[in-house]
Formats: C-alpha cells, sequence, structure tokens
C-alpha cells in the first residue's frame, strides 16, 4: 500500500516514515522544508534501507498537489504538516490559521477530487485546554486553547469531523499527541528545533551538550506532588508505531475515529530531571522560575481506548526517552 505522509521531513514524521516502512509500506513524503531537513530523509533510508519518493511541495499549493495526486495513486495520507511553535502562534496567528487551517482544507479538496478518503491526523492534547478529567479520556469535552495554534487543532478537528459526517466515504483518525520525546534507537534522527527551544526535552538536552548554560523550571507553586507540571511523555517511535496501528484501523473503513496517543503515567519537570540524570550521567543545572503563561498543571492520558481499538500501548519507559533523546542530541550536537 502507498501511503502519502505529509510533513514526513519533521520530527514525527521521519520517525513514522521509518516505522512505515518496516511494516511493509511504500512511501512518499511532502515537505516545504518550512521546518526540517531533507537530510532526515537520507537518514531513514540507512536506516530501513529502503527510498522514500520526495515532494518538495507546499499543503497550500493545490496545483502542486494536484500534479502529485494526478501522478500517483496513494491509499491513505497521513497528515502531518504544520506549524507548531505555542509562543510563535501567537505573534503571528494569521501565518497558523492560513498555513495548518488552508492547507489542510487544500490537501482534503485534492485528496477528494483523486478519491482518496483515508486520513490520519495529528491532533494534539492540547484541545482539552485544561482538562477536565484526569487521567484524561477521548471523552473529556475539549477544552479552551490558550493559544493560536491549539486553536488550529480544535478547529480542524470539528472541520475533518464535518467533513467525515456529511461524506461517510471518509475514514479519518484523529490522534491526539501527549508530549513526545526521544528519538530513534541508532541516533540517526530526532528532533532539531530551529534556535532556543520551547520544549523541555530538547532544552534539556542543550544544557546537558553544553549549548545552555541551566534549565528554567517554570513554576514549582502548581498543584502537583513536587510544584512543578506533569506531563504525558512518550517516545516517538511508540508515537510512530501507534501511526501503523491507526492506518490498519482506518483500512478497515473506520469512519471517524478519534484516540489519545500516550503511556497514562504522569511525570513531573523534576521527575524528567531527576531521570535524565540518571539516564545519562549528566548533571542538569536548573533554577525555579515563574510559571509560563498559559501553561496547566497537570496533563496525561487514559490510554486505554487506543490499547483496545488499535492494539496499540506504548512500549518505552521515561529512562530510555531520556538515554534516546542524549544519544541523538550528543551524535548530532548541531542538528542534521
Ligand atoms: P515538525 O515541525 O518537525 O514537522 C512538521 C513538518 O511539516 C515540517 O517538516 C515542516 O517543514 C512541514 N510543514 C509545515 N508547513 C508545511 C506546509 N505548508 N507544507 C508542507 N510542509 C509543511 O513537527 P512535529 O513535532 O514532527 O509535529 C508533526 C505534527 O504533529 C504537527 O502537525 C504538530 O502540530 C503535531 N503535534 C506535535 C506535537 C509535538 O509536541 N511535537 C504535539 C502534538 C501535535
Ligand atoms: N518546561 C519548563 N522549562 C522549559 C520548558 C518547559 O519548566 O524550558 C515545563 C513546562 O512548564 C511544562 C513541561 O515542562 O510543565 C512541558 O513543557 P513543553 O513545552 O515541553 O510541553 P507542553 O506540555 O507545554 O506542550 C507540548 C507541545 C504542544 C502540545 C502539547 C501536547 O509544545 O504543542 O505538548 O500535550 F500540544
Amino acid at each position: 500500500m502507498r501511503i502519502l505522509v505529509t510533513g514526513g521531513a519533521g520530527y514525527i514524521g521521519s520517525h513514522t516514515v521509518a516505522e512505515l516502512q518496516n511494516a511493509g509500506y511504500d512511501v512518499a513524503v511532502l515537505d516545504n522544508l518550512s521546518n526540517s531537513s531533507e537530510k532526515s530523509l537520507e537518514r531513514v533510508k540507512m536506516i530501513t534501507g529502503k527510498d522514500v519518493t520526495f515532494y518538495k511541495a507546499d499543503i497550500l499549493d493545490k496545483e502542486a498537489l494536484e500534479e502529485i495526486f494526478s501522478r500517483e495513486q496513494f491509499d491513505a495520507c497521513i497528515h502531518f504538516a504544520g506549524l507548531k511553535s505555542v509562543g510563535e502562534s501567537v505573534a503571528k496567528p494569521w501565518e497558523y490559521y492560513q498555513n495548518n487551517i488552508t492547507g489542510t482544507l487544500t490537501l482534503v479538496e485534492v485528496m477528494s477530487n483523486h478519491n482518496v478518503k483515508n486520513l490520519v491526523f495529528s491532533s494534539s492534547a492540547t484541545v482539552y485546554g485544561d482538562p477536565a478529567i484526569i487521567p484524561i479520556t477521548e471523552e473529556c469535552p475539549k477544552g479552551q486553547c490558550t493559544n493560536p495554534y491549539g486553536w488550529t487543532k480544535s478547529m480542524l478537528e470539528q472541520i475533518l469531523s464535518d467533513i467525515q459526517k456529511a461524506d461517510p466515504e471518509w475514514n479519518i483518525i484523529l490522534l491526539r499527541y501527549f508530549n513526545p520525546i526521544g528519538a530513534h534507537k541508532s541516533g540517526l534522527i530526532g528532533e532539531d528545533p530551529n534556535g532556543i527551544p520551547n520544549n523541555l526535552m530538547p532544552y534539556i538536552t542543550q544544557v546537558a551538550v553544553g549549548k545552555l548554560k541551566e534549565l528554567s523550571v517554570f513554576g514549582n507553586d502548581y498543584d502537583t506532588p513536587d510544584g512543578t507540571g506533569v506531563r504525558d511523555y512518550i517516545h516517538v517511535v511508540d508515537l510512530a508505531t501507534g501511526h501503523v496501528k491507526a492506518l490498519n484501523k482506518i483500512m478497515e473503513n473506520a469512519g471517524l475515529c478519534i484516540y489519545n496517543l500516550g503511556t497514562g503515567t504522569g511525570y513531573s519537570v523534576l521527575d524528567i530531571v531527576s531521570n535524565f540524570e540518571k539516564a545519562t550521567g549528566k548533571n542538569i543545572p536548573y533554577r525555579i522560575t515563574e510559571r509560563r503563561p498559559g501553561d496547566i498543571a497537570t496533563c496525561y492520558s487514559d490510554a486505554g481506548k487506543a490499547k483496545k481499538e488499535l492494539n496499540w500501548e506504548a512500549q518505552y519507559g521515561i529512562r530510555e526517552m531520556c538515554a534516546d533523546s542524549w544519544n541523538w542530541q550528543s551524535k548530532n550536537p548541531e542538528g542534521y
């Protein structure tokens, strides 16, 4: 089966391409490389020994999409392409709504024109806002997002659900990711953020490698066991295999399905620091600072639905996630 992966040169996309190829799928990637490098795909080839067809194209470019979909027949599309920086989305809301929403509408229109109606979409735990239920099940009501990035995910979930409802030939799986960290065991592919990282794990690995002086822990007065924020960190390879399982499900004419992809376990910021130190032997100096605006205290999943319906469950524990993040960072101190 031939799968189109948009945003496949990025962090989660590249790991998913590798797992898809390992599972026997044929893969084509479409990416405008706005936040990635084609080198990630060369590295994927080193891992799997298989070629990836690469289209450098933008999901906003309808003509380019039409040409690609005319050239070959896809069975399904996994749609990662999108802008994802929370802070940047507050400063540039138009760009985020345009890229993520108009881009997805354009992609879906072209898919429909070519009768490709199987879609796996990258959503996020951010759609739960400050969650009403912990652990968070898929039935937990969606909440108020605190930034335009989050709203693009929430709105796209609604848009895609409405499209599926109007035309039941569509099979659409919305995957709500919790916090992906870690990297492929080989250390060949991993997360390669631009500039100073916003997210916790790449910040920690850059402190460990000596690029940054110390970690700022954003608040220790939350209502959590040690006062720091609690999240559900998931190994990116587990997240990638979740997409392979979602594709299996989609081929059963699944209609519209929503799954959390998390481990079901929450770790605080200080838990992550201590697990990283134990897994790697590196010391992470930190200092407690103000809370970061928009952050919530606690966010972790109930991962039971994906286990039951997709036969998928995260395999890697927190120590391995830390060790694999460090393996990637130490082997690639400047990224790709
Ligand atoms: P990433 O930035 O590494 O990957 C996204 C890819 O999309 C990049 O390669 C980028 O070049 C490409 N892209 C962006 N706009 C495009 C466009 N208009 N046309 C073509 N390509 C375009 O990010 P990631 O962490 O791999 O995230 C993948 C998806 O998962 C995103 O949709 C993101 O919002 C979502 N997500 C990520 C996280 C996370 O913490 N990393 C959490 C929840 C959801
Ligand atoms: N944190 C720090 N210091 C840092 C960075 C983060 O203390 O330098 C803390 C945060 O306050 C939070 C935790 O570490 O408590 C995790 O923060 P991240 O920025 O790594 O991740 P978030 O949970 O804020 O958000 C991430 C993505 C979102 C996505 C969400 C899904 O950035 O896009 O996970 O749960 F929606």
